[in-house]
C-alpha cells in the first residue's frame, strides 16, 4: 500500500521519537549502573582501606562485627566484654572510657549496647584502624590518641564517665612510668571515676617478655594507695596468648555509689539533712543528700508519712522541664544531669555549684552581700517572667559560690501560685547572710524585717523601696547598683 508522503514524515517522526526516548532511558540506565559501581567500590575501599591500616597493627583483638578480618587475635575479647556486661546491668546509657583501646572491640562492643564509649590509645596507628572501624560499621565511639600517665588521668572531669576499662595496660605502665606512678593513676583515677575493670599481667607469666622484671611480686600492690577506699571484686580469669598463665579481671570501685538513670554517682558523704540543723523527721528516713565533687544528689522517699516529698520533688521536676524546655534563660538555674522516678522514691542529681549555705559560715560583708542579692533577685525576675514565685527563697536555700555569685536553690515550693511574698523572704534572708543568725523557717513572710536591718546589711535604698512597696524585679535591682 501506497503510503503519502505526509504519513511518512509522521510514521519517521513518530520512530524519531521512540529513539530518542530510549536513548534518554538508556543514559538514565548508564548513570545508574555508574552510580551502583561507584558504590560498591566505595564500600570495597573502605574495606581495603581497613586491611592495609590492620597490616601495621599487633592483631591483638577482633575486628567487631566484622568477623574474619583478623583472622587469628591474640585475644578473643568476647568472653571478658560478656563478663564486664553482666556485671555492669543496664549498659544503654553508660559512659564508658576504655583505656588502651587497641583496635576497638571493647568499646564498639558497649556502644553497640547503647553505652556512650571514648577510646584512649597510645598507639596511633591502632587508633587509626579503630575509627575505619567505626566508619564501615557506623558504630559511633570516640578515639582520641592519647597515654595514660599523671597529667592525663587529671583531665578526667569527676562525674563525666560510669566506668573506666583498663584491661591489660598497667603492666606497661609499671614498665615504663614505674610502680610508684601506676598507684598515683589508679588513685587518681579512683577519685574520677566510680567503678574501674582491671586485668592485671603478672610477673614470671613469660620471662622473657619486656615487661616482666618490673612488675610488683604481687599485682594487687597496683591497688596500695586506694586498698583502703575501695571495693574489688574478682570477676573471673581469662587466658592469654602469652603462656599457660590466666589473668584476673577485677571491679575496683569506690564504696559509696548511688545510681540515678542509667549513671553511677560516687559519693563521699550522705545526710538525711539539707543543711546544718534542718528539721529532720523522727523514724525512718524520709530524705537522704548525697554530695558527691560534681553533684549533689536528693533521694525523697514517698510514704504516707511524707507527703510533702510528693508534691515537692513533682513541683521540683515541673520547674526544671519548664526552664529546659523554654527558650528563656534563667539565672544561675541549677542543672540537673539525672532522675530516678518510681513508686517508692525519686532521685534527682543536680550538679554542684561549688560554695557554701549563705545560713552557714562567716557573715557576709556588705559589698559582698550584695553581689548575692543581685544575682538571686536576677534568678526571680527570671522565674517571674516564666510565671513561676520561688515560694521558699530562705538563707539555707541560697549558696554562695567560691566565685562571690549567688545561687538560689530548691525549687521544691516554686510555683504559679504566689504562697509568699519572694522579695520579703530575700530581704529576711540577706539578713540572715548579714548577721549570721538564721531567719525563722515558719516565717509568713508577709512582714518585712525593720528597715535598720538592712541599712545594717549594706541594703539600705533596697530596704527603703521593698518597704515603700516596690516589687518590680528591675527597679529593686536598680537600687542595688553603685
Ligand atoms: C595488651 S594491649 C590490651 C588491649 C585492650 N585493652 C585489651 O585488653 O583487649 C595494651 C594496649 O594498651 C596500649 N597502651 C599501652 N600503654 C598505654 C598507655 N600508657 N596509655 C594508653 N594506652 C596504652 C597499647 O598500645 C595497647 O593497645
Amino acid at each position: 500500500m501506497l503510503r503519502s508522503p505526509l504519513t511518512v514524515v509522521r510514521t519517521l517522526r513518530h520512530l524519531l521519537g521512540v529513539a530518542e526516548e530510549n536513548r534518554c532511558r538508556l543514559v538514565e540506565l548508564q548513570h545508574a549502573v555508574d552510580e551502583l559501581r561507584r558504590a560498591t567500590e566505595r564500600d570495597d575501599d573502605r574495606l581495603t582501606v581497613l586491611r592495609r591500616l590492620l597490616a601495621k597493627v599487633e592483631p591483638y583483638q577482633p575486628i567487631y562485627g566484622l568477623a574474619g578480618l583478623v583472622p587469628e587475635p591474640a585475644r578473643a575479647s568476647v568472653d571478658r566484654a560478656r563478663t564486664i556486661e553482666s556485671d555492669m546491668g543496664e549498659v544503654r546509657g553508660k559512659r564508658i572510657l576504655d583505656i588502651g583501646s587497641s583496635l576497638g572491640y571493647m568499646s564498639f562492643y558497649f556502644a553497640d549496647r547503647g553505652a556512650h564509649v571514648t577510646g584512649w590509645e597510645a598507639n596511633p596507628d591502632n587508633n587509626e584502624v579503630a575509627r575505619q572501624v567505626a566508619t564501615v560499621t557506623g558504630i559511633p565511639v570516640t578515639f582520641e590518641t592519647k597515654e595514660l600517665t599523671l597529667d592525663t588521668v587529671r583531665s578526667i572531669e569527676p562525674g563525666a564517665f560510669d566506668s573506666a576499662f583498663v584491661l591489660a595496660v598497667f603492666h606497661h605502665i609499671i614498665h615504663f612510668q614505674g610502680l610508684e606512678a601506676a598507684q598515683q593513676i589508679v588513685a587518681e583515677m579512683l577519685d574520677r571515676v566510680p567503678v574501674i575493670y582491671l586485668e592485671l599481667a603478672a610477673r614470671g607469666e613469660d620471662p622473657s617478655l619486656f615487661w616482666d622484671a618490673s612488675q610488683p611480686e604481687d599485682p594487687l600492690e597496683l591497688l596500695a594507695l586506694v586498698k583502703d577506699r575501695s571495693e574489688l571484686t574478682r570477676l573471673g580469669t581469662f587466658s592469654t596468648h602469652l603462656s599457660e598463665h590466666r589473668r584476673p579481671l577485677y571491679r575496683l570501685a569506690r564504696p559509696q555509689i548511688v545510681r540515678v538513670g542509667s549513671h553511677e554517682y560516687a559519693y563521699d558523704s550522705v545526710s538525711r539533712e539539707a543543711y546544718r540543723n534542718s528539721p529532720v523527721s523522727e523514724g525512718p528516713w524520709q530524705r537522704r543528700y548525697y554530695h558527691s565533687t560534681s553533684h549533689v544528689i536528693k533521694e525523697y522517699r514517698f510514704a504516707e508519712e511524707a507527703a510533702d516529698n510528693w508534691q515537692q520533688i513533682i513541683g521540683e521536676l515541673y520547674v526544671h522541664t519548664l526552664l529546659s524546655s523554654s527558650r528563656h534563660h534563667v539565672h544561675h538555674a541549677l542543672v540537673i544531669d539525672d532522675v530516678h522516678l518510681d513508686h517508692q522514691h525519686a532521685l534527682v542529681a543536680m550538679r554542684r555549684v561549688d560554695g557554701r549555705l549563705l545560713s552557714e559560715g562567716r557573715p557576709l560583708h556588705p559589698e559582698a552581700l550584695r553581689v548575692v542579692v543581685r544575682d538571686v533577685l536576677l534568678t526571680l525576675r527570671d522565674l517571674a517572667a516564666l510565671g513561676i514565685h520561688h515560694n521558699d527563697v530562705r538563707s539555707w536555700n541560697i549558696v554562695v559560690a567560691s566565685d562571690g555569685g549567688g545561687w538560689l536553690i530548691d525549687y521544691g515550693r516554686a510555683s504559679h501560685v504566689a504562697i509568699e511574698d519572694d522579695v520579703v523572704a530575700l530581704a529576711w534572708a540577706a539578713v540572715a547572710g548579714m548577721s549570721g543568725a538564721r531567719e525563722p523557717a515558719d516565717e509568713a513572710m508577709t512582714n518585712l524585717p525593720p528597715q535598720e536591718a538592712l541599712e545594717d546589711a549594706g541594703l539600705g535604698a533596697f530596704g527603703r523601696a521593698v518597704h515603700a512597696g516596690l516589687r518590680d524585679r528591675d527597679a529593686l535591682l536598680a537600687t542595688l547598683d553603685g
